[in-house]
Order: C-alpha cells, then sequence, then structure tokens
C-alpha cells in the first residue's frame, strides 16, 4: 500500500460569511492570536507524516503565497536585534521549510469538489489528504494522522467526521454509519447538505478526508449538486456506495474559521493556552465575565 504523504488544502472559497473581513483578505489569514488559520492546518498535517501540500488558491490570496516564503527585508531587520527577535527571526524562517508547498489557482470558483479536481496533477496515482482550509482542528494527535491511521488499517478512503445538532446538519453533509469498533465506523452513503427527510445519522464531514486518486475520475463526472457547485461530497458518497469508505470520529477541537461565531471561539480559547498571553487574558476575561 502507498503512504499518504502529499496533501491538498483548498483554499479558493469566496468567504462570503466573513465579509467584509474577507474582501481583500482570504479568511485562510485570519489569524487565531498570531498565527494565520492556514499555517495552523499546514503544520497539522506536518506532524501527521505528510512531506507535499498544494494550497489551491484564487485571484487576491496571494498573501498566503508570500507566507510561506522567505520574507529577507523582515529577517535582515530581525538580525542581531537581541535573543527575542532572534527567537522571533527562526520562528518567521521556520514557515518556510514546514514542507514542500506548491500553489495553483482555480481559476472560477465551482465547489470543493471542483476544487480538489485541480489537484490531480500533484497527487498522481497516490492517496492524499485534504484538509479543507477554514477548518482549523487543535489536538495532542494531530486529526489528519488519525485519519491516515485508519487509511493505513482498512485501506478505504477515509472521512474525518463529527457529530453535530439536527438544527445544525442541514449546512453540513450527513452520514450513513455502522460502527467498527471505538471511534470508527463504516461508511457506505451520504448526503451534502441534507433536507429533515435526507438526514442518514447526525455525523457529518468535518473539514478532514483521505481520498484514492480515483476519486478524480468520479470528479470529472459529477455534476453540480448543492448551490449549483461541484461538491466533494457527491463524489466521495459515489466512492462510498461503490467500495466503502471509513469514518474517523477525530479527537480535537475544531473551529470553523468561515464563520464569524467559529473565528471568535478559536481566538478565545487558544488565546488561553497562549505561552505568553493566557495568563493575562484569564484574568481578564474572568473580569469581564463578572460584568456580562
Ligand atoms: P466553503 O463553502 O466554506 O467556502 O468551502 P466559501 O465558498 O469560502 O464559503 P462562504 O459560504 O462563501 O463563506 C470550504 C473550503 O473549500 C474551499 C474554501 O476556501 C474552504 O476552505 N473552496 C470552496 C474552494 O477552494 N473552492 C471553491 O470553489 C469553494
Amino acid at each position: 500500500m502507498k503512504k499518504v504523504r502529499k496533501a491538498v488544502i483548498p483554499a479558493a472559497g469566496l468567504g462570503t460569511r466573513v465579509l467584509p473581513a474577507t474582501k481583500s483578505m482570504p479568511k485562510e489569514m485570519l489569524p487565531i492570536v498570531d498565527k494565520p488559520a492556514i499555517q495552523y492546518i499546514v503544520e497539522e498535517a506536518v506532524r501527521s507524516g505528510i512531506t507535499d501540500i498544494l494550497i489551491i488558491t484564487n485571484r487576491g490570496k496571494g498573501l498566503i503565497e508570500d507566507h510561506f516564503d522567505r520574507a529577507p527585508e523582515l529577517e535582515a531587520k530581525l538580525t542581531g536585534g537581541g535573543p527575542e527577535k532572534e527567537a522571533m527571526l527562526h520562528e518567521v524562517v521556520d514557515i518556510s521549510k514546514l514542507a514542500n508547498i506548491y500553489f495553483v489557482r482555480q481559476k472560477e470558483t465551482r465547489g470543493l469538489g471542483h476544487a480538489v479536481n485541480c489537484a490531480r496533477w500533484f497527487v498522481g496515482d497516490e492517496p492524499f489528504a485534504v484538509l479543507y482550509g477554514d477548518d482549523v482542528i487543535i489536538g495532542e494527535d494531530p486529526a489528519c494522522g488519525q485519519l491516515i491511521r485508519a487509511y493505513e488499517e482498512f485501506g478505504k478512503g477515509v472521512l474525518g467526521v463529527k457529530e453535530v445538532s439536527r438544527e445544525a446538519i442541514g449546512k453540513y453533509s450527513s452520514l450513513k454509519v455502522s460502527p467498527i469498533r471505538d471511534n470508527l465506523f463504516d461508511c457506505d452513503d451520504m448526503v451534502e447538505k441534507p433536507a429533515p427527510d435526507q438526514i442518514l445519522s447526525l455525523y457529518s464531514i468535518l473539514g478532514r478526508c483521505i481520498l484514492p486518486p480515483e476519486i478524480f475520475d468520479i470528479l470529472d463526472q459529477t455534476p453540480p449538486g448543492a448551490n449549483g457547485e461541484i461538491q466533494l461530497t457527491d463524489a466521495m458518497r459515489t466512492l462510498a456506495r461503490r467500495e466503502g469508505m471509513t469514518a474517523v470520529d477525530f479527537t480535537g477541537k475544531r473551529y470553523d474559521m468561515g464563520n464569524k461565531l467559529g473565528i471568535m471561539q478559536a481566538s478565545v480559547e487558544v488565546a488561553l493556552q497562549h505561552p505568553v498571553i493566557g495568563e493575562e487574558f484569564r484574568r481578564y476575561l474572568k473580569e469581564l465575565c463578572q460584568t456580562l
């Protein structure tokens, strides 16, 4: 079995739920305390054993490319500036060394399935991970790595899933699952943005999957679905019905950086754990809470 060493991060959406912040800035660059969302995602991939990453961008996402590049002027300014500046220098340079990072543009915003289909040349005939560019997952054991282990054990495409509420599931997907053991399930059907009478279970795909290269031929044949977009879920449904997939209820806290509340939850919770500002922020928050 081929190892999963490549990852694709689709980051070419329009981010309309986070306007006006995303009018000219990609939502993937929104900071969680002091790091942009997409850096957390790249770091998760690297901690999971991924060596090559393709980020799907579009017009106006040059900031993402700059973030993973060297920054000679900034580096010169930080050089020889005392221990704190030196530490920051290393941090800034290290970002450009995290992995082999490539970029390709999705020329029209035609949906997540269409974005992933832009990665065919990069993936070749290997299994690969997809990490949605606006889903940050923070945890000891990287979520992508948990999915890779399930791929290595069962040899089928893998979905990262969590239970969501009945009220919210219409915004996500719904999976037909049967338990294998612990947090692992077989999945042989799914529906994107289910109407109330289409709900198969409250398990929904949240932000991560491992796909075999056969997904590209399926994507080529997948017509536009919900919202008139080519949905990755529709292609994965074909795969699940054909050969089954494995679902992993992953550990780790997921933050949806595609909506305003998710962004605030990520900022507050990560700030509370931050080595430099954590304690002070906790004191501030406790004081603030008393006034609410
Ligand atoms: P979303 O549906 O959350 O992205 O897609 P969006 O279109 O930016 O959202 P809104 O509704 O307008 O706020 C999930 C992921 O897929 C990427 C997005 O960048 C996000 O990381 N995506 C979506 C693409 O790369 N291309 C697309 O055509 C659509």
